[in-house]
């Protein structure tokens, strides 16, 4: 059961173009963001591989994580939503995933695909991914890589890229891995093949990158211990072959989609937000902190933890913002902000340079170039220097008048849309379709704001 028409398919016969004007007022009020995509994708995953019945609160019904439920129901999980939003999942228990009859088509979707493939290698059936135009062009050398070593074998097109076939192994041995990137999905990758592994399953990040995968498994009864290095980085032990049992989960607000109406209320003038039930995990969180050191009226309340994960309510103010220098060894806990900071950083004072992004170059789209052509399209001068991003700020005077080519990537076009709420020329967006994958309502959110949004 899909919630919506899948927006992804590979012919993409869906397209919703934007024009987006000036907004004469303010943005006000109070909402929910729709719940966290990454804790969405694993409560899905490692409740089908639970024994019993686990409820889930909050999941995010994006196209992204509509994707995950359909894949686990290919491999035997029970999966079915109520009419109150709560869905419900029976495990199929671990090892016993069963051998998918068609190919998984993971659509836009990188976490769903390279998660997945952690628990394909490492059960002994055979499987076939593939993935819309954006996801095709994607790295999975990244993830096969490491898990052949389980024993099992990948097939995959000209550099690694989907549709991929997976012989997974019956046997898998337990892995121990250094990540080259920092990267939560490679981490989560290994670790997943590490559960149906007899032994203990290593993996060392450089950078320490969102522990979801940690706190969940945890919270289904594994065995993971995490050591801090002396380095900076993390080592992160799990004990393969725990009993998963299934526990209820409670799916906080996404902050990688608060991040939108965060900088929108930051730029448009008088405007005061509250963003309720906020997920506030430190590994996600740079975005608070840069926005915090460019001078933003930021404040958080209500602080508590829930389902292991430590959420608030978020209040901001609209506030004159001074240009940042973003350290590299943030980028982890940020990574998905960059494109709505680069807006942030259009409209500040100065010369901002954000710094180690190379990472965006292998998200839904190229991200270093699309937020660049983004900006320079809307007048706003940019510079890539290396592996560093550098925004020239307009100090409150972005040109506008661009058309912007969101190449299959919701937060290309989420970011051009806030652009376009501040810019003084109207700002044209080719197509806003893929905003669905994460942040289903979006407009109708924003409009309740007060932010005027043509129906899109
Ligand atoms: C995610 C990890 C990040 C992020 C993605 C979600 C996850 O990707 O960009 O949106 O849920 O683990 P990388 O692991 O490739 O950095």
């Amino acid at each position: 059961m899909s919630m919506t028409q899948p927006v992804s398919s590979p012919s993409h016969p869906v397209v919703r173009s934007l024009r987006v004007c000036r907004l004469g007022t303010a943005l006000t009020g109070t909402v929910a963001v729709p719940g966290d995509k990454s804790i969405s994708h694993r409560a899905l995953m490692f409740s089908a591989l639970a024994e019993g019945e686990t409820r889930i609160v909050g999941l995010l019904e994006g196209e992204d994580v509509l994707r995950t439920a359909q894949a686990m129901r290919a491999l035997g999980a029970r999966i079915t939503r109520e009419n109150d939003g709560r869905w419900h999942v029976h495990g199929c228990g671990l090892g016993a995933l069963h051998e998918p009859a068609d190919v998984l088509d993971m659509g836009n979707s990188g976490t769903a695909a390279r998660l997945l493939s952690g628990l394909l290698a490492s059960h002994g059936i055979m499987s076939v991914m593939t993935g819309d135009a954006s996801l095709r062009r994607r790295p999975m050398k990244r993830v096969m890589d490491p898990l052949a070593a389980t024993g099992a074998t990948f097939l995959a097109r000209e550099g690694g890229r989907l549709p991929l076939a997976i012989k997974g192994s019956a046997t898998p041995a337990p892995l121990t891995y250094r990540l080259p990137v920092a990267s939560a999905q490679v981490k989560s990758a290994v670790l997943l093949a590490g559960l149906n592994a007899q032994g203990q399953t290593q993996v060392e990040e450089p950078v320490p990158t969102r522990d979801h995968t940690e706190n969940m498994l945890r919270h289904f009864g594994a065995h993971v211990t995490v050591e801090e290095t002396p380095e900076g980085g993390r080592i992160v032990r799990l004990e393969g072959k725990p009993r998963l049992v299934a526990r209820d989960v409670t799916v906080p607000g996404d902050p990688s989609s608060a991040a939108f109406v965060l900088v929108a209320a930051l730029l448009v003038s008088g405007s005061d937000v509250v963003m309720t039930n906020v997920g506030l995990n430190p590994l996600r969180t740079g975005l608070f902190t840069t926005l915090r050191e460019m001078g933003a009226r930021l404040d958080v309340t209500n602080e508590r933890t829930e389902g292991g994960e430590p959420v608030g309510d978020l209040r901001v103010q609209a506030s004159s913002l001074q240009a940042v220098d973003v350290p590299a060894d943030r980028a982890a806990s940020m990574i998905d902000e960059y494109p709505i900071l680069a807006v942030a950083a259009a409209y500040a004072t100065g010369i901002s340079r954000f710094r180690g992004v190379e990472e965006l170059r292998v998200k839904e789209s190229d991200r270093l170039a699309s937020t660049v052509a983004l900006l320079e399209k809307n007048g706003v001068r940019t510079k890539v220097d290396g592996n560093d991003l550098i925004i020239y700020g307009t100090q409150g005077a972005i040109p506008g008048g661009g058309v912007v080519e969101t190449h299959m990537d919701h937060r290309l076009a989420m970011s051009a849309s806030v652009l376009g709420l501040v810019a003084e020329n109207p700002v044209d967006i080719d197509d806003t379709v893929f905003i669905d994958t994460s942040f289903p309502g979006y407009f109708a959110l924003f409009n309740n704001l007060g932010a005027g949004f043509a129906a899109a």
